[in-house]
């Protein structure tokens, strides 16, 4: 079942929503080179804290334990999940995603940028650029009547036109209460097939790419995926509400 929310429900994801963007928004801001990952995980903490929000990333369960940070940072051949650690100091060049997931009011808000630090090369930025794209091409499908294989499929599409990989084993998914419901949201598939979406549910949809190979594996952490060729990934996710109309972007900052 695909949970439906109420208008309250709505209301509640909204503030939830904006509290996660907005803390994105500021832990992009203190991106930079020379900051480790870990203060970085630790504004973004403290941010939670400030606005009551809690980590929904937090000891989140996996294979080997608990998630043992708020946020996860994952650099270049990092696709999802990079813990973030004092030992790892951004430098130019990097591209650097940052997901957020937070719990407010009782739900979640879940939003990821990767963000270009200093010099990259224009094939580096376009990569970055193209997931983006790809992110609002498969947004602009989460309408009343569609499928989730169409949202799949525009994203799939997108990668695909551009030569980048898509990662199989993750995949966007429904987000509320919990921020993990139903549906699973892959990054490819065919139109007209899965899960048909109605107004009022809410879901994280989030392109994860590479520059190389599509093939990934699990570092000795339990918990951070790198792509196996060491080539660059990304990561851009919004969590959305389906409308009868156009998508309403919940993670979007307003200013
Ligand atoms: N925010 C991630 C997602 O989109 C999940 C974080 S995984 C965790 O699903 F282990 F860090 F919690
Ligand atoms: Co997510």
């Amino acid at each position: 079942m695909i949970p439906i929310k109420t208008a309250d429900e709505i209301v509640r994801m909204r503030e939830a929503c904006a509290v996660a963007a907005k803390i994105l928004s500021a832990m992009a801001e203190f991106t930079r080179v020379g900051v480790n990952t870990y203060d970085l995980d630790c504004f973004g903490r403290d941010l939670m804290m400030e606005f009551g929000a809690t980590s929904s990333s937090f000891q989140y369960p996996g294979r080997k334990g608990l998630y043992p940070a708020y946020t996860c940072i994952s650099i270049n051949d990092e696709v999802v999940h990079g813990i973030p650690s004092k030992d790892v100091v951004l430098k130019d060049g990097d591209i650097v995603s940052i997901d957020v997931a937070t719990c407010y009011r009782g739900y979640v808000g879940d939003n990821t940028r990767t963000i270009c630090l200093g010099n990259v090369s224009r094939e580096v930025e376009n990569f970055v650029r193209s997931t983006e794209e790809a992110l609002s091409l498969g947004i602009q499908q989460a309408v009343e009547g569609n499928t989730v294989g169409d949202i799949s499929n525009a994203i799939e599409t997108h990668a695909k036109k551009c030569k980048y990989g898509i990662l199989r084993d993750f995949v966007g998914h429904g987000v509320g209460k919990n921020m993990h419901e139903e549906p699973q949201i892959p990054n490819y598939g065919r139109r007209k097939t899965g899960p048909v979406l109605r107004s009022g549910m809410t879901l994280a949809i989030e392109p994860m790419l590479t520059l190389g190979s599509e093939k990934v594996f699990i570092a000795s952490d339990g918990w951070t995926v790198k792509t196996l060729d060491g080539k660059l990934s990304t990561h851009c996710e919004h969590t959305i509400l389906v409308t009868d109309s156009l998508p309403e972007i919940l993670t979007l900052v307003k200013k």
